[in-house]
């Protein structure tokens, strides 16, 4: 991964293949959102800086600028970038709806893949995306988050990678008409879900060309999409196949954030670098790297000097 590469993206309009290269720094937002962490009213910032962006609470090591976060994978930009704007992002341009300390663990927006067959021109038009956390602070959560498939003639892979080996998963769904196709959870037709392995740091999304939308099926939907996102809270919806809505969306994924790359013993030999700071702080090892806590009967950022406060019943 390219270090100085804040914000690269690779993006090709041609009508075949609009493809999207999402670097550490490339994923994108939507909505603005609630949220909610235990440690809202207490100081959750570096003193001086900045707690929230326009309500979403950003507690260290996250930081609005470069001066307020641990390093410059938890740096959070917080200005107008586009008409969506005004929400935190995340590697310049992924839009933050939460980050919990807590679980070590951050909600971004991340862009669904897509491919639309033009009956027009007979051509099929792709637009996927590749993200690369290898190397950073953040890794994709294989818990809450699945590999989702939307379609009636779709067959798609999540192409992924823990940094050495390469692998992939599919997921197909076939349709030949309407009928039967239900509102609700992802559990049948137009539908499929797969899970995606632990510690996977980089992911692409490929269309299996031949499923295409071309037969009949475009005459109820022309597009298939695909993308890995957060499995809680996930609707199908019929429209998803009738129209093109999804089409350039975003959805909630969730992905995994940890200190530094080696274990509590190892990070607690140098004080200069250890960031469980707080008294009252522990030392939790989520590898690669470790997350902090606060002990039993604290609450609190326990990445702050005297962030851990006794609860007080
Ligand atoms: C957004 O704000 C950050 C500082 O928080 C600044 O470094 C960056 O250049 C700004 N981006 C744009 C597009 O204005
Ligand atoms: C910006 O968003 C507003 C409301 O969401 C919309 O009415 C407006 O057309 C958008 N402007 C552009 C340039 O997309
Ligand atoms: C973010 O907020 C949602 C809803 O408020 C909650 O279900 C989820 O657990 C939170 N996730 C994180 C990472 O804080
Ligand atoms: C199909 O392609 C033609 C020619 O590029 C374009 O004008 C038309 O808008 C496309 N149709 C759809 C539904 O995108
Ligand atoms: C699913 O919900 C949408 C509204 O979101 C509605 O237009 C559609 O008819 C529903 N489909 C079925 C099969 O009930
Ligand atoms: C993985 O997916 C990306 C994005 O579509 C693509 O560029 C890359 O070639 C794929 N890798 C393999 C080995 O298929
Ligand atoms: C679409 O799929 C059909 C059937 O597999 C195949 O014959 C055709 O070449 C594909 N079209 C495109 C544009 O990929
Ligand atoms: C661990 O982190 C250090 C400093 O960020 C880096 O130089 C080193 O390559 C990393 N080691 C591994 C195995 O990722
Ligand atoms: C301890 O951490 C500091 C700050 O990151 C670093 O400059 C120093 O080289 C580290 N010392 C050892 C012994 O690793
Ligand atoms: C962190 O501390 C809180 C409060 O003591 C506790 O409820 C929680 O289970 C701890 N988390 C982990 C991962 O140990």
């Amino acid at each position: 991964m390219d270090k100085s590469g804040k914000t690269k993206r690779i993006s090709s309009q041609a009508v075949r293949t609009a493809y999207t290269v999402v670097a550490l720094s490339h994923l994108l937002l939507v909505l603005a959102s609630e949220s909610a962490d235990i440690t809202d009213h207490l100081g959750i910032a570096l003193p001086g800086c900045p707690d929230s962006c326009h309500g979403v609470p950003i507690p260290y090591p996250f930081g609005i600028g470069s001066s307020c976060c641990l390093s410059e994978d938890f740096e959070v930009s917080c200005n107008a970038t586009t008409n969506e704007t005004y929400t935190p992002y995340l590697f310049g341009t992924a839009a933050i709806l939460n980050i919990s300390i807590l679980l070590g663990q951050a909600r971004i927006n991340y862009p669904v893949s897509s491919q639309c067959y033009n009956s027009t021109t007979k051509q099929v038009e792709y637009n996927r995306n590749y993200a690369m956390l290898y190397g950073s602070s953040f890794r994709f959560n294989d818990n809450k988050n699945k590999f989702m498939v939307i379609g009636c003639d779709t067959l798609a892979f999540a192409n992924f990678s823990d940094g050495q080996d390469y692998n992939w998963v599919g997921c197909a769904s076939r349709c030949s008409s309407l009928e039967g196709l239900t509102n609700g959870s992802c559990s049948g037709l137009g539908c499929c879900q797969t899970v995606i392995p632990k510690g996977t740091t980089v992911i692409g999304v490929d269309f299996d060309p031949s499923y295409n939308n071309s037969d009949d099926v475009h005459s109820f939907g022309r597009c298939g999409y695909a993308m890995l996102m957060e499995d809680d809270g996930f609707m199908f919806d019929t429209t998803y196949i009738t129209t093109d809505d999804l089409k350039g969306q975003k959805m909630p994924l969730v992905i995994d954030w940890a200190i530094g790359n080696t274990t509590c013993d190892v990070a607690q030999n140098n004080r200069s670098s250890y960031v469980c700071i707080s008294y009252n702080s522990v030392c939790l090892n989520s590898g690669p790297g470790y997350l902090c806590n606060c002990s039993d009967g604290y609450q609190g950022n326990p990445y702050l000097k005297d962030g851990c406060q006794g609860l007080s019943l």
